[in-house]
């Protein structure tokens, strides 16, 4: 191929140098600087996985407070903005919304425009984290057309996300202390998982010198797709279809024919399991028993699903294996919590680790645009024809 080489799906060529995660995909590590994520989805918060992510320490406790209030200063948005989700149709995909009203923000902070300034960037990574629940509540609240739950600073990131989503003015959101540990876990899980579809995207898009929220709207239009944090989603939808015919052993037999693919299974880099489901499992298996949801049809069905794939020689031979999205699909719903909302929760809960990439990026004192080459494989040269000539 001359003097390029040919890696469409980028299987083995490494786009950059980076500080922030480690994966080793055979022995099914995942480390966020340095930090084993079994150790940080049990003792550490979601905050303080963003302050690490960010800024490559744990935070001391002072630290940690005033990147609390920092946060918190950032939850609301501009009521214009606010106007902006009456545009969309009521039966709208809620991460449609959230491309839109994430690209939109570059319309409100022009000082985030200067994406020299060490300290605009900062302030921009701020600006999206603490407002990624509030955009992401709202497309929920706007599909069910009641009105927007403003953020609440003396709640915690979780609390706050899921007290927007569920409360009505007239009465107050009672929260299950399980249901919230369980979605800190979820979203400590997905903070990161280095140079993923959508992170690439946010990376090439900042290569460019954009402003960070269209990077971040690339990244979310990415992880909408079901190759990737669509997987979550379609993971339910297909338990759905299976229940209808009531024959998981069918449905196998159609992934083995490759009609189909079996959704939350499989990873480009984990090849013996995938750190974040073996934690996930385990919630989800708790969660399923304290909820009393064991034996619901659907979670039945994944449970089924689970054993028989484990077993069976088409997924051994190619190591498929079920991945995050498998199980976390199962908790969401376990947790009530609108199906197409599921990717939206992901896309919250990636925000830090995309903004984490692009800081680190424009951090570097170079920074060269991306630019891909290709294999050119249409027509040699030829001579225009004109309309009457051309058969
Ligand atoms: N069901 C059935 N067969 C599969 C699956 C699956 N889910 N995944 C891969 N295979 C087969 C595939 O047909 C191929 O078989 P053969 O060699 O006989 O042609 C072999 O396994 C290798 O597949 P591949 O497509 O080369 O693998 P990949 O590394 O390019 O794809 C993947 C990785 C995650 C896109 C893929 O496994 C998949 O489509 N899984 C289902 C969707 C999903 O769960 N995505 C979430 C990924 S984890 C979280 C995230 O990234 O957001």
């Amino acid at each position: 191929f001359g003097m390029f080489t040919f890696d469409p799906a980028f299987m083995t060529t490494a786009s950059c140098e980076s500080t922030i995660t480690f994966i080793d995909g055979e022995k099914g590590i995942l480390l966020y600087r340095g930090y084993p994520i079994e150790q940080l989805a049990e003792k550490s918060s979601y905050l303080e996985v963003c302050y690490l992510l960010l800024y490559g320490e744990l935070p001391t406790r002072e630290q940690m407070e005033s990147f609390q209030a920092i946060v918190c200063h950032h939850t609301m948005l501009n009521e214009g903005l606010l106007r902006f989700y009456n545009g969309f149709r009521h039966d709208a995909h809620p991460m449609s919304m959230l491309v839109g009203v994430v690209g939109a923000l570059s319309s409100y902070y022009h000082d985030s425009m200067d994406i020299k300034s060490p300290e605009h960037r900062n302030v921009s990574a701020l600006r999206l984290i603490a407002k990624m629940p509030t955009i992401a509540a709202n497309s929920y609240k706007h599909i069910i057309g009641q009105p927007y739950v403003y953020p609440r600073n003396d709640l915690g990131y979780v609390e706050n996300f899921m007290n927007m989503m569920f409360s009505v003015p007239a009465e107050p959101y009672s929260f299950n202390e399980t249901a919230v540990r369980a979605l800190e876990i979820l979203l400590i899980l997905h903070a990161d998982h280095e140079q993923n579809a959508s992170t690439s995207t946010v990376r090439l898009a900042g290569s460019s010198q954009a402003n960070p929220f269209s990077c971040i709207a690339g990244g979310i239009a990415t992880l909408w797709g079901p190759a990737h944090g669509g997987a979550n989603e379609a993971v339910i939808r297909m338990l759905y279809e299976i229940d209808k015919f009531k024959n998981v052993h069918e449905y196998i037999k159609q992934v083995k024919d490759r009609s189909i693919r079996l959704m939350g299974f499989g990873h480009r880099v984990y090849k013996n399991y995938d750190p974040r489901a073996k934690i996930i499992r385990e919630i989800c298996h708790k969660l399923l028993s304290e909820l009393n949801a064991e034996h619901q049809p659907l979670f039945e069905t994944a449970m089924e699903l689970e054993r028989i794939a484990l077993e069976d020689q088409y997924f051994i031979e190619r190591q498929l294996y079920p991945n995050v999205d498998f199980y976390s699909g199962m908790i969401l719903r376990a947790l009530n919590i609108p199906l197409n909302m599921f990717t939206v929760i992901f896309a919250v809960a990636r925000t830090v680790g995309w903004v984490s990439q692009w800081l680190e990026m424009m951090n570097e004192p170079n920074v060269r645009i991306g630019r891909p080459r290709q294999l050119y494989i249409g027509a040699t040269q030829r001579d225009y024809l004109p309309v009457e000539k051309r058969v």
